[in-house]
């Protein structure tokens, strides 16, 4: 079997990574891909750009690609799954009507509210007036998001009053252009956040381990927001108690009120949670697709082959599908990045060390590389995301920072505080 990944980022390395570990596939194409996905056996890189939906479609027919898996949101936003599948391709991945529970916020937080999930209370606005009345007689701290996709962006949490009616003022003045036609002005929650991933067939939905992002640049939580700059699972903070909660209260009530409205939703469907002081928890987001960095962490702990789960969600199979079957221990990812990241960074650096950090046992996925003239350089903020897998997260973060102290290039950073959160749990 031959699968086409759409992506080029360290979880498109990822799922291409996984999906070549099982006998059944042949090859792995990546569009556009990096140089992780370029150098690695049985997978190449087709140099289209991810929007070029005609141009994938036919490659994906004459080269006889029997399935085709969507890593970002923005395609899967601009209909990439409903041209494929009018081509008469397999594609794994929501449609743009299912892809809204990312692209809109304010849409996907009135789907809450119909079907009674737990989120923070928000209202929707479309002019600043109201907005600014709203945030001052609410108070702070407050958090005002960008209604479309805004690459991470798209959140304020404010602790100033000032700062809220200025990001108001911006959105508005078209700073993220169509994007913030709307805005979402949300109560801020406290707590710790974990990224809940499952796998649905527009029935069943089915939870992959729960994993812990870091989204700040600084150690200790700080600073600006990112992708996302390590991760790892699964996070003892969602209990089984608690991801039983979550099934029932989030993950079922969705697929059902995305049914409700007529949509077929196959793919994935990712809850990003805070869990409150008090053990509660409440939705802070859902993404229409696999997270970045949290894929890089899951995915080596998955037994059960990723491409037959993926064909159970688009046959509509996953009810029959034994359960996921998952390796003992835990992984942890540490994200190499561009000086200046998330601000502006320069590119082409040689990076030096991969081969060195595998040595030491961890995985490197590429995230923004490229391989020009057989040198492998940098190509993004995110470079690379560096993996370990062990009996238990302590060692599994030990393994990555034993691999990421080998790799060099320059102006590298990254965080030396991933887990950090966990010692409060004892
Ligand atoms: P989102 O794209 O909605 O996940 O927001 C990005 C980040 O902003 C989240 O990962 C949180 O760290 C933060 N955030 C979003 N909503 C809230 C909220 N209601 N309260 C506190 N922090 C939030
Ligand atoms: N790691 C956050 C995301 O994928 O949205």
């Amino acid at each position: 079997m031959k699968v086409l990944v759409v992506g080029n980022g360290g979880r498109e390395h990822a799922l291409a990574w996984k999906l070549l570990q099982s006998k059944q596939i042949e090859q792995v194409t990546c569009v556009p891909g990096n140089g992780g996905t370029a150098t690695m056996s049985r997978c190449q890189n087709l140099p289209l750009k991810v929007d070029d939906f005609e141009g994938i479609s036919q490659f994906a027919q004459k080269e006889g690609i029997s399935l085709v898996v969507v890593g970002p949101e923005v395609p899967l936003a601009n209909g990439i799954s409903d041209y494929l599948l009018s081509r008469g391709l397999m594609v794994f991945g929501p449609t743009k009507a299912g892809a809204q529970i990312e692209a809109s916020k304010a849409w996907a937080k009135a789907l809450m509210q119909e079907a009674g999930i737990p989120t923070a209370h928000a209202a929707v606005f479309n002019q600043a007036t109201a907005a600014i009345s709203y945030v001052k007689e609410h108070g702070v701290p407050i958090v005002v998001k960008v209604d479309g996709l805004a690459a991470g962006k798209g959140v304020i949490v404010a602790q100033k009053l000032d700062r809220a009616i200025e990001a108001i003022e911006a959105i508005f003045q078209g700073q993220f252009g169509s994007a913030g036609r709307f805005v979402v002005i949300e109560e801020y929650l406290k707590g710790q956040e974990v990224s809940v991933l499952a796998l649905t067939d527009g029935f069943t939905i089915r939870p992959l381990l729960p994993a812990q992002d870091h989204k700040r640049i600084g150690e200790g939580d700080t600073g600006e927001n990112t992708g996302g700059m390590g991760a790892y699972a699964p996070a003892p903070i969602a209990t089984p108690k608690l991801m039983e909660r979550i099934q029932k209260q989030v993950l079922e009530k969705a697929i059902a009120a995305l049914r409700k409205k007529g949509i077929d939703y196959r793919g994935v469907l990712y809850a990003g949670l805070m869990i409150t002081p008090d053990g509660d928890f409440k939705v802070l987001e859902f993404n229409c697709r696999f997270g970045d960095p949290e894929t890089q962490v899951i995915l080596p702990l998955l037994e059960t082959p990723l491409e037959e789960l993926i064909l159970a969600c688009i046959e509509q199979r996953l009810a029959q599908m034994p359960p996921i079957a998952w390796k003992p221990g835990a992984a942890a990812t540490v994200v190499a990045a561009s000086a200046g990241y998330p601000g502006t960074y320069e590119k082409n650096k040689a990076i030096v060390g991969i081969l060195e950090a595998e040595a030491q046992g961890a995985i490197v996925f590429h995230a923004g590389t490229k391989l020009q003239e057989q040198k492998l350089l940098t190509d993004g903020g995110r470079v690379l995301n560096v993996t370990g897998v062990g009996e238990n997260i302590e060692q599994a973060l030990a393994r990555a920072y034993a691999g990421i102290k080998c790799i060099n290039f320059e102006g590298m950073y990254y965080r030396r505080d991933i887990g950090h959160r966990l010692k409060r749990i004892g």
